[in-house]
């Protein structure tokens, strides 16, 4: 049994990557984490060229997560909040599964999920998204979690003064940044009890998995 840990953000160790992981360090079967920051992933290019074998013929980084994604039990899959929808690099990456639905998506489908969303706000849509693609390749969603994570104003330089950044829409004009505001999933105890439940359940059902075969 393996569970395979993807983290969409392309921040790498941002709150995305810490929440995949913290669903995946109480998952007790073998476990692998994956940041798909840096990775070049196009989006599907609807070519076809997957249908009689299941293989995307795109050459990218997707090439070398295929055979992982084929030989994982379930998967923990993270994206963080980009206008109220999962960021790019993810939606790409989601996309990209196109390849395991012909002819019953059989590589993937009945394996196991869980959502992870992180947002300046928070990761709510995100995980809407993620569930909607699990979905559509027959993946059961078993959880989902979201979390706050670090909008960039808080640390771009304008964040005490730019009348659109998420500093003032949070608490207002004439705010310092100050290190107790700026978000943390330290913070957000609830959220890492969550993971960390997320995770024991996962392992549950995974038993589960291992006992039918
Ligand atoms: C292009 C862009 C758009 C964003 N849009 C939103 C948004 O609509 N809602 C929100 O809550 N946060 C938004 N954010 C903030 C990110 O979701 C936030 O920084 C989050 O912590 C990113 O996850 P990470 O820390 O794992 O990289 C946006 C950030 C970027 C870079």
């Amino acid at each position: 049994m393996k569970v395979l840990g993807i983290s969409g953000s392309p921040r790498k160790n941002h709150t995305t990557d810490l929440l995949v992981k913290a669903v995946l360090d109480s998952v007790k079967v073998e476990t692998e984490f994956i940041s798909l920051a840096g990775m070049q992933i196009s989006p599907c290019i609807a070519c076809l060229g997957c249908v009689k074998d299941n293989i995307c013929k795109l050459n990218d980084d997707m090439q070398g997560l295929r055979q992982k994604i084929v030989d994982a039990d379930a998967y923990v899959i993270g994206a963080t909040n980009y206008y109220s929808m999962l960021n790019g690099l993810a939606h790409c990456f989601l996309e990209r599964l196109y390849q395991f639905r012909h002819n019953e998506g059989k590589a993937i489908a009945g394996k196991l999920g869980i959502a992870v969303g992180v947002g300046g706000s928070n990761g709510d849509p995100v995980v809407n998204n993620i569930k909607t693609f699990l979905q559509y390749n027959q993946i059961e969603c078993i959880g989902e979690v979201s979390a706050q994570g670090a909008a960039s104003c808080f640390t771009c330089g304008y964040g005490e003064t730019c009348k659109v950044g998420a500093v003032h829409m949070f608490f207002g004009p004439d705010t310092k940044i100050t290190p107790e505001i700026i978000p943390d999933l330290s913070k957000q105890p609830e959220i890492i009890e969550q993971a960390s439940e997320l995770g024991h359940k996962l392992t549950e059902r995974l038993k589960g998995f291992a006992c039918a075969t």
